[in-house]
């Protein structure tokens, strides 16, 4: 028996060169899997065609695009987005509050039109490849890392956007200082028996979703496994039980 309240939490990333690998991998593991995670990647080499094919099984679509641009493109590429699919999505908070609010405004706008379910609008704050000397000595921003990302996230509630993306380091703080509602979402997973891989900043599952985490998003640890249903199913495990 799949466990709905796991599911819906479970974001796969499919992070991968061929549209067919991807094909197999929704099919494979969409019994399990809420959310499946287009990057640029994907999008960008087949577009659409993959959507149509996440939509026909059923499964939420998120497409992470983090659009950053006039708020006036913004809103109309936003639009477009919820218009071809996707539940959610996201922009750089970084492009300013005018920008994420009229990017909620497209996605709004849309989902009334297509009769979509509401759409969730999430920011990106400062991206993980970016450490304090970068933000100091190259984007000459005196702030340090975690504060501008409150800051960011601040910004992000303000403008009407549902949540945004963050480490797990981050995790506490911004559930402490924007509040329950407000959705994380949480990439750099690794359950303990798999690959730490580049990731820096990583958490198992059950300590992401101990500390707050909505969304765990799960790539390689999944799609690298020899067994990939077997490594859900101890993701699984891994969470019930967990009080959130
Ligand atoms: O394979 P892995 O679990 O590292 O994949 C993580 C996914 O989350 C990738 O799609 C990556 O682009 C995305 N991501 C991330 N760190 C961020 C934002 C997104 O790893 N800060």
């Amino acid at each position: 028996m799949i466990n709905e309240e796991i599911k819906k939490r479970l974001v796969l990333a499919l992070d991968v060169e061929e549209l067919d690998e991807a094909k197999k991998l929704v099919d494979e593991l969409s019994p399990y899997i809420g959310t499946f995670k287009v990057g640029l990647q994907l999008f960008c080499g087949y577009g659409l065609e993959i959507v149509n094919y996440i939509k026909e099984k059923n499964a939420d679509f998120f497409l992470d695009v983090k659009l950053h641009d006039i708020p006036n493109t913004v809103e109309k590429a936003s639009y477009n987005v919820i218009k071809n699919g996707a539940n959610f999505f996201n922009v750089h908070a970084t492009g300013g509050i005018e920008m994420m609010k009229a990017a909620k405004k497209g996605a709004m706008q849309a989902a009334e039109k297509y009769n979509r379910k509401k759409p969730l609008v999430l920011a990106v704050t400062v991206l993980t490849s970016i450490n304090q000397e970068t933000l100091t000595n190259e984007l000459s921003n005196s702030k340090n890392v975690e504060d501008f990302v409150i800051q960011l996230a601040k910004n992000a509630k303000l403008a009407g956007l549902d949540g945004v993306v963050a480490s797990a380091r981050e995790l506490k703080a911004i559930k402490k200082e924007l509040g329950n509602d407000f959705i994380v979402l949480t990439p750099g997973i690794r359950p303990s028996w798999s690959a730490k891989d580049d990731q820096a900043r990583i958490a198992t599952p059950k300590s992401a979703i101990e500390d707050g985490a909505d969304y765990i998003v799960l790539g390689r640890a999944i799609t690298k496994a020899e067994n990939k249903i077997e490594a859900i199913k101890k993701i699984y495990e891994e969470i019930q039980g967990v009080n959130k």
